[in-house]
Order: structure tokens, then sequence, then C-alpha cells
């Protein structure tokens, strides 16, 4: 067992679908390929994703609703994928609050260096109850009005609970930001307040493997990106490149 607790990394955003499930999932592979024990927990209650995501979806036998409900071990819920441990979504609405969140937390984060926490869209309740356990929050935003509105409202959100708050941009297209019908880099950040992590591309390719649960292609311009975006968590100095 280790002597230091996990790192809680927040994969939140404003509005949904801009990429959170895809992006936490890269995020948590790239760092599994550094060796580092990784947990996933899908805070998608009713909806859940990841086990999909992670091909596992036909052995899950418990998730977090049972450990919180003392239905299980917190050990026995603990999924293997290929790359890290999953803790899945209950597909019925649990009651939480911040003590049961703590709570689930306290269980795993001395056995693993990460714990990446997958929220639902919106700033509503899980969004609240997750950030205050998250060490730093990754607020993913599409190029456009609309989300970066909202991200910019998840931004304000976690600077009041003191988290430390990156912007993940998602799915830009240099060709239509060139030609004006979507926001520029800098638009984004200003607009948001919330300092870049980086940007990732539209990539058709790292979509599909992450739907298909398949092994990363390192090569493809998504998971370079995401790659650059870990390097840059871990402290390193990493130009943007787009
Ligand atoms: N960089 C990308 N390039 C192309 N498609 C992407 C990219 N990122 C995500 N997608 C696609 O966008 C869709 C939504 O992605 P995802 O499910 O990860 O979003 P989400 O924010 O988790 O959604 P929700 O709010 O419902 O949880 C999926 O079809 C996914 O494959
Ligand atoms: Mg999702």
């Amino acid at each position: 067992m280790k002597n230091t607790k996990a790192k809680k990394i927040l994969f939140t955003s404003g509005k949904g679908g801009v990429g959170k499930s895809t992006l936490s999932t890269t995020f948590a592979k790239l760092l599994c390929e550094q060796d580092k024990k990784v947990l996933m927990i899908d805070f998608d209650a009713s909806l859940r994703t990841l086990d999909i995501m992670l091909s596992v979806s036909n052995v899950v036998l418990y998730d977090w609703g049972d450990v919180l409900n003392a239905n299980c071990d917190s050990l026995d819920a603990l999924i293997t994928t290929s790359g890290p441990k999953l803790l899945a979504a209950p597909l019925e609405k649990v009651e939480l609050t911040k003590e049961r969140i703590r709570r689930l937390i306290s269980y795993y984060e001395d056995r693993f260096d990460y714990i990446i926490l997958d929220c639902p869209a919106g700033v509503g309740e899980i969004f609240d109850l997750t950030l205050h356990i998250a060490d730093i929050a990754i607020i993913i935003s599409t190029p456009d009005l609309v989300c970066v509105r909202s991200a910019a409202v998840a931004g304000r959100k976690a600077k009041d609970a003191g988290v430390e708050a990156r912007l993940l941009i998602n799915r830009f297209k240099k060709i239509i930001m060139a030609n004006g019908k979507a926001l520029n880099i800098d638009e984004v950040i200003d607009a948001t307040g919330i300092q870049l992590i980086g940007v990732i591309p539209e990539d058709l390719q790292l979509s599909l493997s992450i739907l298909n649960g398949e092994l990363l292609d390192p090569s493809t311009r998504g998971v370079r990106a995401m790659t650059r975006v870990v390097r840059r968590l871990n402290g390193e100095q990493v130009p943007l490149k787009i």
C-alpha cells in the first residue's frame, strides 16, 4: 500500500455531450501507460457510461451505490479493465451527500495514484458534491458561445469552492475557427476566465476507439493532444500545438 493519497481529478462541464467521458477515459488510459495506479469513478448515475467505454459492461456486478449502501465490500466493487480500475455508476438514483462522497473516496484513496471522477453534465448537485473532494477540476468546453457560457459558470463555482480549475477545449476545428464560425482559443479563455490546460482537436478516430472500448492509438491527433495535457498536469512546460 502507498503512503500518499491519490490525486483527485474531476472532469466536468456546464453543457452536456462535450467529451467529458471520452477525454477522462483517454486521460486515465494514458496514466496507466505510465504505470500509474488509476481508478475511474463514473458519477453519471442512471446513465452509466464508463463500463462501455472501458469494455467491461458485461461484468459489472456492483456499483458505488452498493458500496455506500454496504451491499458489498468496497474492493469487490472495483472492476478490472485493460487500463484503469472502474467503479461503476448505479443505474438508479442513490442518495449522495458530502459525507457519503468523502467516505466513498476514503475507501480507495490510499490505493491509487489518481482517482478520476467523470461527472454528469451541468453545475448542479453532483458537481457541487464532487467538487469539494477534487484537487483539480478539468472543465471541458467546445469553442462555441453556449458551451463557453456554462463553462464559465463551472469555473466560477470551482473558484468559489477554492478548487483549482483548468480549461480543456475539445473538438477544436482549425478551419471552422479560421472561417470565423467558431470562437478562437483566446476568446474561449477570455469568456470562461479559466486557465488553459490544452486543446483537443476534432478526432473521429479517438471518438470511435473510446466508444468501442479499444486501445488508444498513440498516432492520432486527439491522443497526442491528451498526452500533452497529462504532461502539463505533471508540471512540464509543453507548447500548445494546434
Ligand atoms: N475530440 C473529439 N472528436 C470527435 N468526437 C468527439 C471528441 N470528443 C468527444 N467526441 C464525441 O462526442 C460525443 C459526446 O462525448 P462524451 O460522451 O464523452 O461527452 P460527455 O461530456 O461525457 O457527455 P455527457 O454530458 O452526456 O456525459 C461522443 O459521441 C464522443 O465520441
Ligand atoms: Mg459523460
